[in-house]
């Protein structure tokens, strides 16, 4: 387990460093609610990406969607989440704040932190259901009838475009359709950082298949989502699949299977893959009178197929990185450095290039190398403070590579290139860095 300040760490060096700022801060803050820095945003954008070579681009079996965060209200109503998206509620009589009755033993008094709630002075009320979706209206009148909500969960989105996608691509199942796209429940607790908040990114994948197929495909996809993330370096010894008791299941749900990852807060759900049998799309059929069954050519068989889902949230994704890669280390002349472990395609930044000193015609060369990596790579310049103190901002920031000019770079055409992680540098001409870089990121 890593130690228990490394959250209080990493929220700090997100802060400092431009990876994660509070929303709104200037005004105070909104609680729950996160922005992405530079950094940040470079980071967010590497995870979307590597989930999105790994699911669609790197599979002829999967396509891609975008649908609209504001959907028919009906839509809420079928899927279940009107009637049923719910955590149950309870208010301390005394100091009025709100928990959620099913974790009371992990939430503490906001006026005795050493208490949990209802062991304090203050009396809870009895559980009421509160229902998760935030309400809006569409349009200039606000009514009933103009209600809509910001989605949930992007399943829906792929669901009611089921036909759509068999009608416009040349899919059959066993077949997926991925999205990415935020998210928002009003959560009653939010907690540790970006791990639960209330408006939030996921990227969902329903992939349909013949209902015979359904068990292959499901341990097929628990595999592979957890091979994802061991593939971008995530420590195995701090993962886990656990497999959902029959008690713990949907009830649309015939399996389902949490990813977990041993934060320094616990054990907790990082992904989740569900059988969800041919549920969804009989409910839309049954609404609407739409045909949502696939007919197969060959078989000559009309039927609507099972749907295996692997669901994960970004953020969640994003730090379970971040803590998994960060580390502080000892060195040996005494020093010590802060390093992120990024796997380096995560990494926000693949390479700091430093000239040894300001003159001599150093930083020339550095920036005409700068120059050209730029077009494949986001790339840093920097020739400010002692070069040991260049390496521990890239370091702390999980730049895998730094470059330096120095004076033989002017003599024979070669840089130093320094591994993150082992520390260790090798000489390497300077028009052969690119497929170095290359070749070590894994492009
Ligand atoms: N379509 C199925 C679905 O949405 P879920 O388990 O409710 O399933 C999937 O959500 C993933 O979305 C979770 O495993 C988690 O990674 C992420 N997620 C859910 N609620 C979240 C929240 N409030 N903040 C951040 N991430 C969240």
């Amino acid at each position: 387990m890593k130690p228990a300040d490394t959250m209080e760490k990493l929220v700090s060096l997100c802060k400092r460093r431009g990876f994660v700022f509070p929303s709104s801060e200037i005004y105070g803050g909104l609680k729950s609610c996160w922005d992405y820095g530079p950094l940040g945003v470079e980071l967010k954008r590497n995870v979307k990406d590597a989930w999105w070579n790994a699911l669609v681009r790197g599979r002829s079996d999967v396509v891609g969607l975008d649908t609209s965060i504001l959907m028919h209200p009906k839509v809420w109503e079928t899927s279940g989440h009107v009637s049923g998206f719910n955590d149950p509620l309870v208010d301390c009589k005394k100091c009025k704040a709100r928990f959620r009755a099913d974790t009371l033993d992990t939430q503490v008094c906001p006026e005795k932190p050493s208490k949990r709630p209802g062991e304090c002075d203050g009396e809870l009320t009895e559980p009421r259901q509160f229902n998760l979706m935030f309400k809006t209206n569409m349009g200039p009148v606000e009514s009933q009838e103009s209600a809509v909500y910001l989605r949930p969960e992007t399943a829906q989105g792929i669901f009611v475009n089921f036909k759509n996608v068999l009608e416009t691509s040349r899919v059959k199942p066993p077949f997926g359709i991925a999205q990415q796209g935020k998210s928002f429940r009003n959560e009653i607790v939010t907690e540790n950082f970006i791990f639960r908040s209330r408006e939030f990114e996921q990227m969902e994948m329903e992939f349909f298949v013949p209902p015979a197929e359904a068990d292959t495909w499901y341990e097929y996809w628990c595999k592979e989502r957890l091979q994802w993330f061991l593939d971008l370096g995530v420590d195995p010894d701090r993962m886990r699949l656990r497999e959902h008791e029959s008690n713990e299941l949907a009830h649309y749900s015939k399996a389902c299977a949490d990813l977990e990852y041993q934060f320094p807060f616990g054990w907790k759900e990082l992904e989740g893959v569900a059988n969800r049998t041919d549920f969804d799309l009989k409910r839309h059929q049954e609404a609407t009178g739409r045909d949502l069954r696939f007919f197969d050519d060959q078989t000559k068989e009309r039927y609507w197929p099972y749907v295996i889902e692997p669901a994960l949230g970004v953020d969640r994704a994003i730090l379970v990185f971040l803590v998994d890669g960060y580390d502080e280390e000892a060195l040996e002349d005494g020093d010590s450095r802060t390093v992120l472990h990024l796997h380096p395609k995560l990494a926000p930044i693949k390479a700091g290039i430093f000239p040894l000193v300001k003159k001599d015609g150093l930083p020339d060369i550095a920036h005409k190398l700068e120059e050209d990596l730029r077009k494949q790579f986001n790339v840093f310049y920097d020739q400010s403070g002692a070069i040991g103190r260049r390496y521990r901002r890239q370091d702390e920031i999980g730049t895998p590579f730094c470059i330096t000019v120095d004076h033989d770079s002017k003599e024979n055409g070669t840089v130093t290139i320094r591994d993150r992680d082992t520390m260790a540098q090798e000489r390497v001409a300077i028009d052969a860095v690119a497929a170095f870089l290359r070749g070590k990121i894994g492009y």
